[in-house]
This record gives structure tokens, C-alpha cells and sequence, in this order.
């Protein structure tokens, strides 16, 4: 619940989860992953089966100019997470049965190749935020390793829809077109983003999180890492403009813009920011061979859905 963006929307979030949770199928603790204690006490109090971490600093932007969110959370909260994960199994409890953990499309860093695949190499980070995803793959490879904890990463990308980041381009773009700004277009719209719709990405997680990566042992007699990195992404890339029209239509349908709303007086072409990538690119065959589903929601369907629920959301005043 930290104020990197607007706390309203993630109590709205929350305050939606609680009106359709019993009380004892949800509990909110409020705190930080960085807090080691706090989470010592959550996995002893609770002794969780399966840990589905998704708390992070995100946006790769923000890394530029606040550096020591993206350690704190990425790196000393994922880190105390592992060590609950380990000691999980102390007095020969049964412990964490698998980890599921949100990576990030960002760790392809400027790959040539398309489309993305897990088995391309990913040593060259070009943002801090991309450097603390690869980092988290690596730390939950060694803990895999040295403790048998089943674990799998998700690398997500780009994630759209109702209630979504206001940090994100198509968030950004609605509230300044609504306030009568001018939006940028990045790299002078020649970027190709593979946009994953919310609802595809939550059952994408749904389905890995029940079947945890085999626990073996090795012919030395030791664990083989119980490890494994999956894409969930659209494997659809659009192009930034095309990306921009079809918004500016369903932002009409939705009634959130008048029919007449002039768009090219509200639009500035400018060149390619640092950390950005000119595409991503999933490919989620992976994911389809072992969990029989891959993101097929479309770009339109999902802006669509985005927009309808942008019409009833209090923006803040900026
Ligand atoms: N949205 C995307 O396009 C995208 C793409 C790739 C990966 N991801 C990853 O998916 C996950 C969810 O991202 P999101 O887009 O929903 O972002 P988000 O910012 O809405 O969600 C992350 C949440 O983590 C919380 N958080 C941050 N630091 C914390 C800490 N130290 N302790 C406890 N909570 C903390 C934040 O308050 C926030 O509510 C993140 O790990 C992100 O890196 C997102």
C-alpha cells in the first residue's frame, strides 16, 4: 500500500476483495516484504503451503530517479521471502510446497531476437528495475538448489485493465487526453509492446501456481533445483500507434471522451526514452505445453473493458 501511486486505488482494490472474501479466506496485513520480522511472523502464523509473491517496486522509469525503492522492495524483500521459504522446513515441517513470483519481460533487456523465449540468454539489463528481476530469478535458483523449494518466475508483459497501474502508458495517455494534455508518444511511435490483459495474466498464475516444478535428486545426491521460468505474455506485438487509436476509439465508446475530441491536437511524437526497449515479444509455448493455456484476450476487448471502467473511476486532481 506504499504511495507510489494514488493509495485510493489500491484501497479500492482491497476494499473489492474484502466484500467478496469470508473472513477466514482473507487476511490483509499491512507492512513490507522488506520487514524481515514481520514476515518471519506472517509464514510462522500462517505456515503457507504456497507463496505467490507479487509485491515489487515496478516501473522502469521511476528506477531512474528512485533507485533504493527498487533494493529495498526487489532485492531485501524477495530475499526475506527465500529465507522464510527456507526455514519453512525447519523441525522437519512440511514447508512451502512452491513459490510463484512475478519477473518481468524487462530482463530481455534489448534482445534482438523475436520472439522472447526463456531459453535466450538474459545477462544484459538495461534498466535497474530489469537488473533486480534478473536477480530475483537467480536468488530463487540458488535457494531452489541449496533448500529443494519448488519455485517458479513469471515474466509478465506489459499488464493492462480495469483498476491498473496509473504509472502506464495507457493509464497516463486516458487521464491526460480526459484533462486536455498532450500524451508523448515514445521513440516516435515506432515501439511494439506485447500487451497482456489483466484476467489472462491471473489465470496464467491460477494454473501454474497448482503444479509446482518436481522435487529430484541428482545422481551426486543432491536436489536438482526444482526451478522453472515461464513467459506470460500476449505474443501478439502492437504497435504503439495502432495501440493509440484503438484506446481513443473504446475511450469514445465508453463515453470517458466526446465523439469529437480532436486527438491530433492532443498528440507530440518524441524520441525513445532510456531503459525503453522497441519491442517485447513473448513466446508462451512453454506455457502452453505444460499448462494448456497461453493470453489470448485482444487489445481492443481488453481497452474496451479498461475503458468501461475508467468512466466510473475518481480521477485524482494533477
Ligand atoms: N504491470 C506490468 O506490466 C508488469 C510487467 C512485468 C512484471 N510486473 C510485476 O508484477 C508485479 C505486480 O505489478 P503491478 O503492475 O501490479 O504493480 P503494482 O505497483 O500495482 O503492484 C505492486 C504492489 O507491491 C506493493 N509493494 C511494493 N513494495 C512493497 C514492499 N516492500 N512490501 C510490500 N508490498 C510492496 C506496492 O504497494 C504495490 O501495491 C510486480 O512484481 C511487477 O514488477 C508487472
Amino acid at each position: 500500500m506504499n504511495d507510489y501511486y494514488d493509495v485510493r486505488l489500491k484501497e479500492e482494490r482491497l476494499n473489492e476483495i474484502l466484500a467478496q472474501s469470508s473472513k477466514s479466506s482473507f487476511t490483509f496485513v499491512r507492512g513490507s516484504i522488506a520487514d524481515k520480522e514481520l514476515i518471519k511472523k506472517i509464514f510462522s502464523e500462517y505456515k503457507p503451503d504456497l507463496v505467490i509473491n507479487l509485491a515489487a517496486q515496478a516501473g522502469v522509469r521511476y528506477s531512474i530517479t528512485n533507485p533504493d525503492a527498487y533494493i529495498e522492495s526487489n532485492i531485501i524483500g524477495f530475499y526475506n521471502i527465500l529465507e522464510a521459504c527456507r526455514h519453512s522446513y525447519d523441525n522437519g515441517e512440511k514447508g512451502v510446497e512452491h513459490l510463484v513470483y512475478a519477473s518481468s519481460s524487462s530482463v530481455y533487456g534489448a534482445n534482438e531476437k523475436i520472439p522472447y523465449s526463456t531459453d535466450d540468454k538474459v545477462d544484459n539489463p538495461i534498466s535497474l528495475y530489469a537488473a533486480t528481476k534478473k536477480s530475483n530469478e537467480l536468488l530463487a535458483h540458488a535457494y531452489s538448489k541449496l533448500y529443494n523449494i519448488p519455485s517458479t518466475g513469471l515474466r509478465f508483459f506489459t499488464v493492462y485493465g480495469p483498476a491498473g497501474r496509473p504509472d502506464m502508458a495507457y493509464f497516463g495517455f486516458t487521464d491526460k487526453l480526459v484533462a486536455g494534455k498532450t500524451i508523448e508518444i515514445f521513440n516516435y511511435g515506432n515501439c511494439k509492446r506485447d500487451f497482456t490483459y489483466i484476467d489472462d495474466i491471473v489465470e496464467g498464475i491460477y494454473r501454474v501456481m497448482r503444479h509446482a516444478p518436481e522435487r529430484v535428486i541428482g545422481r551426486d545426491g543432491l536436489p536438482v533445483p526444482p526451478y522453472a521460468i515461464y513467459n506470460i505474455g500476449n505474443s501478439h506485438p502492437e504497435n504503439l500507434l495502432d495501440f493509440v487509436t484503438i484506446l481513443q476509439e473504446e475511450l469514445i465508446r465508453a463515453g470517458v471522451l466526446p465523439s469529437d475530441y480532436d486527438f491530433e491536437q492532443h498528440k507530440k511524437l518524441v524520441p525513445m526514452q532510456p531503459g525503453d526497449v522497441p519491442i517485447t515479444y513473448a513466446d508462451t509455448s512453454a506455457l502452453e505445453e505444460d499448462f494448456g493455456f497461453s493470453p489470448s484476450t485482444s487489445l481492443r476487448e481488453g481497452l474496451r473493458q479498461f475503458a468501461e471502467w475508467y468512466r466510473g473511476y475518481q480521477r485524482p486532481h494533477f
